[in-house]
Formats: structure tokens, C-alpha cells, sequence
């Protein structure tokens, strides 16, 4: 579509922005052997891509730099980094929680930057989104914190809601609460809950933002094998901020490290965690392992 096919090798720091789809397929393609373990084929578009994604907050805080990152349908991305990296923002952008304020997000191949009111409002049943603080309604139940999506943005009805609703709570162990309010949950029990609700709008993209952080170290492990379970089960993609390096090790197909905005590092669990070629990354490691 734009330009001409050159036989480049694409360096996500120079490459132009929002390039062609099948050029940019084919770039990609060439350019993540070996930084997943997620296995990709030619001819497969990354489901998510970001080309020197930018972000300033009032005109002057530079958040995010320079970012570009491509994630595979069904890849399992942990994003790691010290706190103020950006790593909140970047995923704030890719479901336009946040504004970018330059480069390009893709999804499927559909450019969401700069869309309009009800474009995003089919991103946001594209890409779900699980968060640090949990985020459900305290006056409705499990259940109905489940439901409620659905029959909003998807317009099911409340029977199908409710059949979904259920499926979910079971799949996330929680059958049984169905029926209770978060305040009668535990931290950990809300997750879940939270991560149900994510998972029965079935979106493509599934953002987690240290979903473990807020909870008491006891719940981390329930919460941690919900996520286990969609990342090897699923078949979903997901990108998780996270601070759990044994879940990164175990469960991540690529590992991201990120610093002053910009995507520093980033390769396969066990090259990043145990040969890290940048000195940021190895440091931040060795200070949180
Ligand atoms: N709405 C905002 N207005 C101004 N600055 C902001 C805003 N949101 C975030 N920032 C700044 O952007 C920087 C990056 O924040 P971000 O939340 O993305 O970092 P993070 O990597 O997620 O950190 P943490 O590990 O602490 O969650 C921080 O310096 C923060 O103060
Ligand atoms: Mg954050």
C-alpha cells in the first residue's frame, strides 16, 4: 500500500511509523525470531502493534518515549520495569484509557489512535482489561459485576449473561460466590471476580496491571493460577504487568523490561532473566529477585 517493498531490517527504532500491514507482518515477523517462545508462522500479523508510541501528560511530562512492541495472537507478554517507567501508561494507551500523544497503536491492523467515541467503544470489547484495585461494583454481586458488560456492551441478554456469568465464576473457582458482594469477598476472591468479568466480554487482548499488588501474600497464589490457567488454556493474548518474576519465568512467552519510556529489553524469559544484555535490566533484576 505505501511504498515499495525493500528488503530492510527492521529496527523498531528507526522503522517508520504505521507502516503497511503485510509490511509490517513481514518486518515483525523477521525481527521477533527469537524473542518469544511463541510460536508464529510468515504470513501471521501481530494482533497488537505499537510503533514509537508516545505519551506527555500536560504538555510537558515525556511518559512514554519511543515505544514499539508487536504482540502475536496468543503470546504471553510480561512487562517488567521500575516504577514510573510507563508501564501503566503504555497499557492505558493500547485500550485508549489514555490518549497517545504520538506514534501508532494497532489492532488486528486497525489503527485505534485518534478514533472516535464509538470506535473505542469497539475497542473496549476487543481489549479487556484487569486491574490493580479490582474495580467492581461494590453494590452488585459476583455475578452480576459479571453480567453486567455483557448485557450493556454486548446487549445479551440477562439470560445469557447470567449462563456466561456463571461459566466464568466456575472457570476462576467461584462458583459458589456467585451470589455474595465484593465487600463479602477477600482481595484475591475480587480478582477473580474481576478477571471473570474480563473474560466473559471474550476479548483478543487481554491487559493485566499488577493484578497481584494490591493483595495480601497469601491470595497471590489463587489469583496467579487463574492467570496461569488462561495463559496455557485460553489461547488468549495477554500482556501482564507484573512484579511476579517466577510467574514471568514460567508462564511468559516474552519478557519486556521497560525504562523512562522506552522498551529497553526484551526477549525470552530465560535469556532476559539470565543473560540480560542491558546493564538497567540486569540491575533492576538482581535488586528485585
Ligand atoms: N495522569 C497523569 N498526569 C501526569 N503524570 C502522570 C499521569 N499518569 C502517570 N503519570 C506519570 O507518568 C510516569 C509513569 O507512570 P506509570 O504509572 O505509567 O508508571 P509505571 O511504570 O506503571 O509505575 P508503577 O510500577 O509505579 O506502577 C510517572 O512518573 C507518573 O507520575
Ligand atoms: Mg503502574
Amino acid at each position: 500500500m505505501f511504498g515499495k517493498k525493500k528488503a530492510v531490517k527492521y529496527d523498531p527504532n528507526t522503522a517508520p511509523a504505521s507502516l503497511d500491514a503485510e509490511e509490517a507482518a513481514r518486518l515483525a515477523f523477521a525481527s521477533d525470531q527469537g524473542l518469544t517462545s511463541h510460536h508464529f508462522v510468515e504470513g501471521e500479523h501481530p494482533i497488537v502493534r505499537i510503533e514509537h508510541l508516545g505519551k506527555t501528560f500536560d504538555g510537558t511530562t515525556q511518559v512514554l518515549r519511543d515505544v514499539n512492541l508487536n504482540v502475536w495472537p496468543g503470546e504471553i507478554v510480561v512487562v517488567l520495569g521500575p516504577s514510573g517507567s510507563g508501564k501503566s501508561t503504555m497499557l492505558r494507551c493500547i485500550n485508549l484509557l489514555e490518549t497517545p500523544t504520538s506514534g501508532h497503536i494497532l489492532i488486528e491492523d486497525e489503527e485505534i489512535t485518534g478514533k472516535s467515541i464509538s470506535a473505542v467503544n469497539k475497542l473496549r470489547r476487543d481489549v479487556g482489561m484487569v486491574f490493580q484495585s479490582f474495580n467492581l461494583f461494590p453494590h452488585l454481586t459476583a455475578k452480576e459485576n459479571v453480567m453486567i458488560g455483557q448485557t450493556r456492551v454486548l446487549k445479551k441478554s440477562k439470560a445469557e449473561a447470567e449462563k456466561e456469568a456463571l461459566l466464568q465464576l466456575d472457570r476462576v473457582g467461584l462458583l459458589d460466590r456467585a451470589d455474595f458482594k465484593p465487600p463479602q469477598l477477600s482481595g484475591g476472591q475480587q480478582q477473580r471476580v474481576a478477571i471473570a468479568r474480563a473474560i466473559a466480554m471474550h476479548p483478543n487482548v487481554l491487559l493485566f496491571d499488577e493484578p497481584t499488588s494490591a493483595l495480601d501474600p497469601e491470595l497471590v497464589r489463587g489469583v496467579l493460577d487463574v492467570m496461569r490457567d488462561l495463559a496455557l488454556n485460553s489461547g488468549m493474548t495477554m500482556i501482564v504487568v507484573t512484579h511476579e518474576m517466577g510467574f514471568a519465568r514460567d508462564v511468559a512467552d516474552r519478557v519486556v523490561f521497560m525504562e523512562g519510556g522506552v522498551v529497553v529489553e526484551q526477549g525470552k524469559p530465560e535469556k532476559v532473566f539470565d543473560h540480560p544484555e542491558n546493564a538497567r535490566t540486569a540491575e533492576f533484576l538482581g535488586s528485585i529477585e
